[in-house]
């Protein structure tokens, strides 16, 4: 293999939150446990991102970015390319990354008091930014179908109402794997667009999707969305560029972009970070080798942590993950308290997992795992896991 996902890089010390912050979040020590929290990855970006960061050292002043157009020309190539969905780069708008793209566009298209739908258990930051802009969370919670997550349309359209301004959708969905299909897009979006209600689907986990699955731009769907929704996407979690916090947020109608854009520069977001889209152009020219190879290498990842939890603790149910490196660990079946399985977790096992509950609702019973690290990481997360509990 070109690239060498096997190789350990210990990231202690390196100002890292996944493992300088481990023993605040979850009393695990970086000294003898194993991080699997924060959705980063333990690899190296593709090459050709430290030759561009190399260029940019060596050239040795880093002034105010500009964009040229390629930035925003790379984007589009990828979009074409990878989503089969073509965009102008007049469409997007960088932001200091995905999360805060999420709080402005509540604050651009929300009012204290109106409703925002979120599909918990869910990345825990979309119910901060409703709730810290004055805003109705409404939980529409996932339901389990065959193991898996699907969504509850009845439930939404119960609870839908002339207060609710926007739906907040997670595509592909973090934590449960689920990528959406081009079906359930649909019949979500024909409920949205028939109560007028702001659909921004966050899509920064659109390139990790596992064979047998197919990401689907909810844009892309029909020209009448496309003219009616709000897509967010990133390099950070494809690349593993997470630390230089950079976001494109994708909207075709110009009235929508406005609105947003002015939005933005009443916060004084003129400009991005210079390394982000530099390091962001760079993966997204040269990268799609790197990518396709380390897709394998999480697929098998994956496969491992479903095989051997089947096999050897099949009280913790895994869920079939279609998208995303994160693994949806389900501890119902063990029969004991919550408490004392994280106890064994974090105690006995000394792994730092996320808590499924601070996902919301559905998320109780539940850890999160982040399986994008060399095998040996995770082929000895999961002896520690089997060791606490058999
Ligand atoms: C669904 C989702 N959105 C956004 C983010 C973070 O975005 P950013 O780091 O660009 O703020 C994550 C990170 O895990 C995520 O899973």
């Amino acid at each position: 293999m070109p690239y060498d996902f096997d190789r350990i890089i210990d990231r202690r010390g390196t100002q890292c939150e996944k493992w300088d912050g481990m023993e605040e979040h979850y009393g695990v020590s970086p000294g003898d446990g194993i991080s699997m929290w924060v959705a980063d990855m333990e690899f190296r970006p593709p090459p050709a991102v430290a030759q561009a960061f190399k260029w940019e050292m060596e050239h040795g002043v880093h002034g105010y970015w500009a964009d040229s157009g390629q930035y925003k020309q790379a984007i589009v190539n990828w979009m074409a390319r990878r989503h089969n969905w073509s965009i102008e780069p007049s469409w997007i708008s960088t932001t200091h990354g995905i999360v805060m793209a999420v709080n402005m566009l509540v604050q651009a298209f929300c009012k204290p008091g109106d409703k925002v739908i979120i599909q918990t258990p869910v990345y825990y930051p979309f119910a901060f930014a409703v709730a810290a802009n004055g805003c109705q969370v409404i939980n529409n919670r996932l339901v389990k179908e065959n193991g898996r997550y699907v969504m509850d349309l009845d439930d939404l359209k119960r609870q839908a109402d002339g207060q609710t301004r926007m739906i907040i959708l997670c595509s592909p969905h973090n934590p449960g794997g689920r990528v959406w299909s081009k079906e359930e897009l649909e019949a979500l979006a024909e409920i949205c667009l028939s109560r007028n209600i702001l659909m921004v689907s966050d899509e920064i986990h659109h390139d990790l999707v596992y064979p047998g699955a197919k990401h689907t731009v909810l844009a892309s769907l029909s020209p009448e969305l496309q003219d009616k929704v709000v897509v967010c996407t990133s390099a950070s979690k494809t690349f593993n560029l997470a630390g230089t916090m950079t976001g494109n947020v994708i909207i075709a109608n110009e009235e929508l972009r406005k609105q947003f854009t002015d939005h933005l520069y009443k916060c004084g977001m003129f400009l991005p970070n210079r390394f982000g889209p530099i390091a962001a152009r760079a993966a997204y020219n040269h990268g799609e080798g790197w990518l396709d190879a380390l897709l394998l290498y999480l697929e098998e990842n994956r496969n491992l942590i479903a095989s051997v939890l089947e096999n050897r603790l099949p009280a913790v149910k895994s869920m079939p993950l279609e998208g995303t490196y994160l693994a949806w660990l389900d501890f119902s079946g063990m029969d004991a308290p919550m408490d004392e399985i994280v106890r064994k977790v974090e105690k006995e096992a000394r792994l730092a997992l996320n808590h499924g509950d601070t996902f919301g609702p559905g998320g109780e019973n539940h850890l999160r795992m982040n399986f994008a690290c060399p095998r040996l990481m995770v082929e000895q997360a999961l002896e520690r896991l089997i060791k606490a509990f058999v």
